[in-house]
């Protein structure tokens, strides 16, 4: 149990490493300098630039219009301060569905132009040809099943996925396939436990679940999401480790009585 505790940059082999000695992977969103290097000395495993960036960085309804450009400024952003976590960046929506040689074309971008180690893609066999083109060129993927945010013109909803047999089935299957192409890891996004369980038993690379239970390998959620910031934000699965809202609304609204009642600054902060 002793693959985290040493200051080496965690790799893809120590995912594997991690899976092998039973050590949970823990895994955080993170888009910006400033708080990657915080989270990244606080001692996370990976930080996963996202694409919910669409959501908590930009304000949009969801993750779709982001594009390759702006996940490329924040993940590179994110690698300049990581020295101890795998980066991993989300390929956005358009970037890598029904297009091989586009796929691969936009996975080369983004490691080139951001330094990370990995890129994460949402689905199984009906993109299993941008898997094989990005893998062959040396680029490792982590996997994404469940709700995967990206269909949810097709879901209709955020809601928990796979629980009738049939999607569990095609969830199952489509891990393995994951796993057969060569994906280094796979998370599972709002499933029921006993099926996360069942697809963590069934692979040897390690799965990162949000709202999957605690039998998986690891663990993700947003940043915002996780600090408290992204208030109204309240899903089952969440839990929320400071109320960092009320922190930073408090701290601001003192900051404007300062200034309107020339608190701010005093003699000591000026020249
Ligand atoms: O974009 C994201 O933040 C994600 C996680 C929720 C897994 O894909």
């Amino acid at each position: 149990m002793s693959v985290n505790k040493e200051f080496k940059k965690v790799s893809t082999q120590t995912f594997q490493d991690m899976k092998r000695n039973g050590e949970k992977i823990a895994m955080l969103t993170c888009y910006d300098y400033s708080i990657a290097k915080l989270v990244d000395s606080a001692g996370i495993d990976a930080i996963l630039v996202g694409d919910s960036a669409a959501n908590v960085m930009a304000g949009y309804e969801t993750t779709l219009p982001i594009t390759v450009d702006e996940m490329i400024y924040y993940a590179a952003s994110v690698v300049r301060a990581a020295k101890r976590a795998m980066v991993v960046v989300d390929m956005p929506f358009g970037s890598y569905q029904g297009d091989a040689k586009a796929a691969v074309h936009n996975a080369v971008r983004i490691m080139k132009e951001t330094g990370a180690q990995a890129v994460k893609i949402e689905g199984g066999i009906e993109i299993e040809d941008s898997f094989k083109a990005i893998l062959s060129a040396g680029i490792p993927i982590m996997g994404h099943l469940g709700l995967t945010p990206q269909s949810i013109n097709k879901f209709g909803g955020y809601g928990l996925r796979a629980k009738e047999d049939a999607e569990a089935q095609l969830l199952l299957e489509n891990a393995k396939l994951l796993e057969k192409l060569g994906c280094f890891s796979v998370v599972l996004e709002k499933i029921p436990a006993n099926l996360a369980k069942q697809v963590t038993d069934s692979l040897t690379v390690p799965t990162i679940g949000i709202g999957a239970g605690n039998v998986c390998d690891g663990q993700v959620l947003v940043l915002q999401d996780m600090l408290g910031i992204n208030e109204g934000f309240k899903p089952k699965f969440l839990r929320t480790y400071a109320n960092l809202a009320e922190y930073i609304r408090g701290a601001v609204s003192n900051y404007v009585s300062d200034v309107k009642s020339l608190d701010f600054p005093n003699e000591n902060e000026q020249y």
